[in-house]
């Protein structure tokens, strides 16, 4: 049983330099495999949506990708990953809801994902966040690849006080 892990550092990055974006770009890969962002996506989120890494003494552990709909104030969680090495300790849980908390802090209303039906552990994780189904979306990223549409409530500002 792994160890539960503590230290985590939640950060928003608005603005990559060369060497933290390789690294981006390969953690994202080592975690998510082909669908992961790359070098031409991941300064486009930084720069214009929500970017959040987070770390383990100074190292990116995992990582939040989050874009703004067009409709509404959602939010969409775009890619979210914690680092094989780091899995199954608590960190993804961490992670989401230490973002959760900011993006609710910003005034947003509810934040949009994606699943894979067979993602057991994103499953989980996405469940104990408080998100919902919203919908299904048979071969979404293509033949075969289908998706759950899921939702969850993001706490206002007014409604924590
Ligand atoms: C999904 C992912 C982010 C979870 O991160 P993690 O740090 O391993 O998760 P945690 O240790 O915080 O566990 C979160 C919950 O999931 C459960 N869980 C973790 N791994 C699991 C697994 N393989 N099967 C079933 N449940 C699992 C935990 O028991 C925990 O449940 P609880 O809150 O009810 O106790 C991580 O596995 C990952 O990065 N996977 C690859 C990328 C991915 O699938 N991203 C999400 C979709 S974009």
């Amino acid at each position: 049983m792994p160890e539960p892990a503590g230290g985590l550092s939640i950060e928003r990055l608005t603005s990559l330099e060369p060497g933290v974006l390789a690294e981006l770009v390969e953690r994202g890969r080592s975690a998510l495999g082909e669908s992961a962002l790359d070098e031409w996506l991941l300064p486009v989120i930084a720069g214009y949506g929500y970017l959040f890494v987070g770390r383990i003494g100074g190292g990116i552990a995992g990582s939040a990708e989050v874009i703004r709909c067009a409709s509404d104030d959602d939010l969409y969680l775009e890619g979210f990953y914690i680092l094989p090495a780091h899995q199954g300790r608590g960190l993804g849980r961490m992670l989401l809801s230490g973002v959760m908390e900011r993006l609710a802090a910003m005034g947003y209303r509810r934040l949009l994902a994606t699943l894979d039906p067979v993602n057991a552990a994103a499953r989980q994780l996405y469940a104990g966040a408080g998100f919902r189904e919203l919908d299904q979306l048979p071969d979404h990223y293509g033949p075969g690849r289908d998706r759950l549409l899921l939702a969850a409530a993001l706490a206002g500002e007014e409604e924590m006080t």
